[in-house]
């Protein structure tokens, strides 16, 4: 018999008496140690790739912190470098790649996406072997339209105009860079299933900014073909979504897509997800990241505000986005103590 693990549970839909806890970009640039490790990293592609140092920092935080699970440190920008596409990323910058066209999405090279990943599944191994039997191990990818806006605009925007504009006005060529990303994302988490996950997310952080047909066209469907042709792979993987700004769109992504559990961002109001969302359904989230920058009381009542909303239903407590650079260690430590202790 495995070891009971409440948070792949919770994901399978065991309500627990306190909820679980990980948290989004748990090894970040929050801890002293991981800002170490990346400075003697060749550069941030580099300490994803290199097991060694992967392993590392996707430790780091539960050395501190009493956390359910370690997620594997990578990025979901992996799959255009690994697909041929130039990425950098770059200080104070954040990621930019050399925008995609349609020409070049004919160049891109599936083919070779999985073993250019080796490393990634060496880092999963290792780090099934270094984590409790209790503690979850997470594996994840970015979702086809998050990480095509990427690939189409060549670096982050608040919009995704790039991609949106480019979506309409070359429909073809755009669902042939969807289908690569679908396929590549299926074998992808397929093996690090096989490499020791318990679980997989597909971060869909931008999933907002659509109309409804685009919405069904470019997040609900690529999402649903990806759960469904993993599960003929490993059957009944368990899959959190994380749709970030889905809105009232939620419902729809989380019943065509048949996520386990959904992700809900820090501006779902609790009440409409209760109402909303079928109650067997489990939910993670949902605190405002900042909320944790700033810590004491306000932080504590939310937190006992979401736990208190989701008390009937399988629940694992997260923040409702990434936790950011300026977040003090303090904070963390008092969070997860009250998630696990009341
Ligand atoms: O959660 C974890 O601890 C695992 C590691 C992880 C990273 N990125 C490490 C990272 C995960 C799961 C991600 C996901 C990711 N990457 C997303 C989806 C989640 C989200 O936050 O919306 C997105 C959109 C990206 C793309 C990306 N990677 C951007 C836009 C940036 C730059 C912005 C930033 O926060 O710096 C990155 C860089 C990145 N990915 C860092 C880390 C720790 C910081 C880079 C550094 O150390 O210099």
């Amino acid at each position: 018999m495995s070891a009971h693990k409440p948070l792949l549970a919770t994901v399978l839909g065991q309500r627990q008496e306190r909820p679980p806890i990980w948290i989004m970009r748990q090894a970040g640039r929050y801890l002293p140690e991981y800002r170490e490790t990346r400075a003697r990293s060749k550069g941030f592609l580099d300490l994803c790739y290199t097991p060694d140092l992967a392993v590392e920092v996707s430790l780091q935080p539960l050395r501190r912190f009493e956390l359910d699970a370690a997620i594997l440190f990578s990025d979901i920008l992996v799959i255009p470098d690994a697909l041929g596409q130039s990425v950098r990323f770059t200080e104070g910058e954040g990621p930019v790649l050399e925008p995609l066209t349609v020409q070049t999405i004919a160049t891109l090279k599936p083919e070779r996406a999985l073993d250019h990943l080796a490393p990634v599944f060496e880092t999963l191994k290792r780090l099934r072997a270094a984590i409790a039997p209790e503690q979850a191990l997470i594996g994840f990818c970015g979702s086809p339209w998050t990480v095509a806006t990427y690939m189409l605009g060549g670096k982050g925007s608040s919009d995704q105009a790039a991609a949106r504009l480019f979506a309409l006005q070359h429909p073809q060529a755009f669902s042939a860079l969807i289908d690569i990303l679908v396929e590549t994302s299926i074998d992808y988490l397929a093996a690090q299933f096989a490499a020791g996950a318990d679980v997989v997310q597909l971060f869909e952080s931008w999933a907002l900014n659509l109309d409804e047909v685009a919405f069904a066209a470019q997040v609900i469907e690529p999402n649903r073909r990806i759960v469904e042709g993993l599960r003929k792979k490993v059957p009944n993987a368990p899959v959190i979504g994380f749709p970030r700004g889905a809105a009232g769109m939620i419902r729809a992504y989380a019943d065509a897509t048949q996520v386990n559990m959904v992700g809900l961002d820090y501006a779902t109001p609790l009440n409409f997800a209760k109402s909303n969302l079928s109650p067997l359904l489990g939910v993670q989230g949902n605190l405002d990241p900042l909320r944790l920058v700033a810590g004491g009381e306000q932080m504590e009542d939310r937190a006992r505000d979401i736990i208190a909303a989701f008390a009937d239903r399988p629940h694992v407590f997260n923040l409702g986005h990434g936790i950011v650079p300026q977040t003090p260690i303090e904070h963390v430590a008092r969070l997860v103590e009250l998630v696990k202790e009341g």
